[in-house]
């Protein structure tokens, strides 16, 4: 990895310097000193301003930015403005407007209106590249490249004629020939054989439900396309400014959009997007997912939170404001679990534009403002703990992760429409969080080894070599947790038939003969007193042991929960989805036997998190709670700046981060 940051723990914002007088600048750059700021994310939609017509360019606006900015010490993360085309180009290149699955054109007015396909865009948008890292890649205060905006964020598919033929040519690179396509599809179906690639077509409005592999390939190819966007991009920045790292905001972990396992190995520095659903309670155990997937997609290493909200944001249907205190305890909780810093969207809130309702690091109110004050205290405090930067997390559980199975799972067509798999991974990492464990998301096919304990929450499309690196797992030593409706089909989603979950039968030892998923709101009581919902089906043991059946209902006596023991490894599987007590009893359980351990004993509403680095450890506490928090802890406080032997008191709503001695 390419070091990043150069100097100091990151902080800072999108900087959107076109949105106001010159004269604002200076007083800009004085507030950014004020406030602590290190880096700016500088261009992300000048497009339009820096190139006001198509091939003339204006970058003395940049220059004199830029230069400011060096002048006071602050370092740019500079944007390749490519996230929306200006209206001169869309008038120019009306097929490069993206399409709907219904036909709809996407028209400009808006932001991201272009076809990932679109030749015109990937030509404009590349020759706008090579202008920019001509200019700028060797300044010294470009730290960082930002590569476009949220890929995918409003335009992740597109169904024009364009991407139809670019969709052909990536199918014909997958299958090679239309019988293996065919075959592939399960054309046999409902006539859907294909005599001609032209007679392909994205999974366009249909009068029923569409063929499920064509729709799961579009989702592929579509994922790709944005991928090969941001290559084109990056190849530029490559050329011009080899050693100056380069990343691109992903917005981990809602996104279903994009494969972000393919993404992350193209990023210098893994960053990502991250804003709370305001009206959610659970909204800080929801964000530590998002940190922990992050941190997993940039394998093990130090990461970048690259946007948040200092308050409100503007486009949730009532935008809560923070409370005090609340900003500092969520940045804290990302660099936690491994963010190098902090950056926010945006620096100054909007004065006009679809976004003037966002906080910014400078309110409305301007600076006799709480959030003011509090980004200052947040600068402030991201300078005091900045002897953290590389130190990493290193936990021994994980969760697996699959876009690709997350795509397939939520088709149309299947035994209920119940099962979320987003909701089914945040209700196992939710109870970890509980526990104070600290979990990875891996994907299958990663190496597991350094794990005591894996859990699959849902994996209903895996591979036969995912499956059988699962298998490895358990068999050297690992303990595994299989959920239900998992390893049901193979990557063309035919079923592995003989009996679910298929491919997961033998190692689990366990054969489900049918599916029974539960009326909506319905739930099925377990012979141990666990409470199961949304699902359930009858199951035979072959090799494995009960630890639970089904008490009441059809099937009764059916077991639930199992056990197999391979060597010295365990694979349990569970045939229902828990309520929360009951998967939280159960990860208690099944943690406790495979010797996993918090960094403290698990404090309810407290999270703990260990940073290790080269010198030290540093234990981040976070009090969610309205009660003070004390915690076994020996070592230096570093934002109070204190001696701690033994018990740190933490504060109802604090935040502490303690060096600690080894
Ligand atoms: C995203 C975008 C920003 C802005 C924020 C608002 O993260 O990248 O440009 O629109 O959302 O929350």
């Amino acid at each position: 990895m390419k070091p990043f940051p150069p100097a100091a723990l990151a902080f800072g914002g999108d900087y959107n310097p076109e949105q106001w007088p010159e004269s604002t600048w200076t007083e800009d750059v004085e507030l950014m000193r004020e406030a602590g700021v290190t880096l700016v994310t500088l261009g992300v939609f000048s497009w339009a301003w820096l190139e006001p017509t198509e091939g003339e360019y204006d970058f003395d606006w940049l220059d004199r930015v830029i230069d400011l900015l060096h002048g006071a010490g602050i370092s740019v993360d500079l944007a390749t403005a490519t996230a929306s085309p200006p209206p001169w180009f869309s008038r120019a290149y009306p097929d490069s407007l993206p399409e709907t699955a219904d036909g709809r054109t996407m028209w400009p007015g808006s932001r991201q209106a272009y076809c990932p396909s679109s030749p015109d865009y990937r030509r404009a948008a590349t020759a706008l590249v090579e202008r920019i890292a001509e200019r700028y890649g060797e300044h010294p205060a470009v730290v960082l490249w930002h590569v476009n905006n949220e890929y995918g964020c409003h335009v992740s598919h597109c169904w024009c004629d364009r991407s139809a033929v670019e969709f052909r040519r990536w199918l014909r690179d997958r299958y090679g020939s239309l019988d293996r396509l065919n075959e592939a599809w399960g054309t046999a179906f409902w006539s859907q054989r294909y005599g001609d690639w032209e007679e392909v077509l994205p999974p366009r409005l249909t009068p029923s439900f569409g063929n499920p592999t064509q729709a799961l390939d579009f989702d592929r190819f579509s994922s790709d396309e944005l991928l090969a966007c941001y290559r084109a991009e990056r190849d530029v920045l490559l050329r011009h400014s080899p050693d100056v790292p380069v990343t691109t905001n992903l917005m981990v972990a809602k996104f279903k959009g994009l494969d972000y396992w393919s993404w992350a190995p193209e990023l210098d520095v893994v960053s990502n997007d991250h804003y709370l659903r305001g009206e959610d309670p659970l909204g800080h155990v929801d964000l530590a997912l998002a940190a922990d997937l992050t941190r997993s997609l940039a394998g093990g290493d130090p990461w970048l939170l690259m946007e948040s909200s200092t308050s409100a944001v503007n486009w949730q249907p009532r935008n809560i404001a923070k409370v005090p205190g609340q900003l500092r305890r969520n940045t804290f909780a990302h660099v936690a679990r491994g963010s190098e810093g902090a950056m926010f969207f945006q620096w100054r809130a909007s004065a006009a534009g679809a976004e003037k309702f966002h906080a910014g690091m400078v309110p409305h109110a301007g600076t006799d403002s709480r959030v003011w004050r509090e980004v200052c205290l947040l600068g402030a405090d991201l300078g005091r703990v900045a002897e953290i930067r590389g130190s990493v997390v290193q936990p021994d559980v994980a969760l697996l992760w699959d876009w690709q199975s997350w795509w397939a799972v939520e088709q149309q067509a299947h035994p209920t429409g119940d099962l979320d798999y987003i909701e089914q991974v945040r209700s196992y990492h939710a109870a970890l969080w509980r526990l104070g464990l600290t979990t990875d998301l891996a994907r299958p096919s990663a190496d597991l080894s350094r794990y005591r304990f894996v859990a699959v929450p849902s994996l209903y499309l895996v591979s036969d070599a995912s499956a059988e690196n699962l298998g490895s797992f358990v068999a050297g030593g690992g303990t595994l947790l299989v959920g239900p409706f998992s390893g049901i089909v193979d990557e063309s989603l035919r079923i592995r038939l003989g009996g679910y979950p298929g491919a997961f039968r033998d190692l689990l030892g366990v054969r489900v003969e049918e599916f029974s998923p539960l009326p909506a709101s319905g739930s099925v009581r377990l012979s141990d007193g666990k409470v199961g919902r949304i699902w359930s089906e009858h199951a035979h043991l072959t090799g494995a042991e009960s630890l639970a059946s089904y008490s009441s209902g059809p099937l009764a006596g059916s077991p639930a929960l199992t056990r197999r023991s391979v060597g010295d490894g365990q694979a349990w599987y569970l045939g229902t989805c828990l309520d929360d007590a009951s998967l939280q009893a159960l990860l208690r359980e099944v943690t406790t036997v495979a010797g996993c351990r918090p960094p403290v004993p698990a404090h309810d509403g407290v999270e703990v998190v260990r940073r290790d680095g080269a010198e030290a450890s540093y234990l981040f506490v976070l009090n969610h709670t309205a009660d003070p928090a004390v915690v076994p802890a020996r070592g230096r406080e570093l934002l109070g700046e204190a001696d701690v032997d033994g018990a740190l008191t933490v504060p109802p709503g604090g935040v502490a981060v303690v060096r600690e001695h080894r």
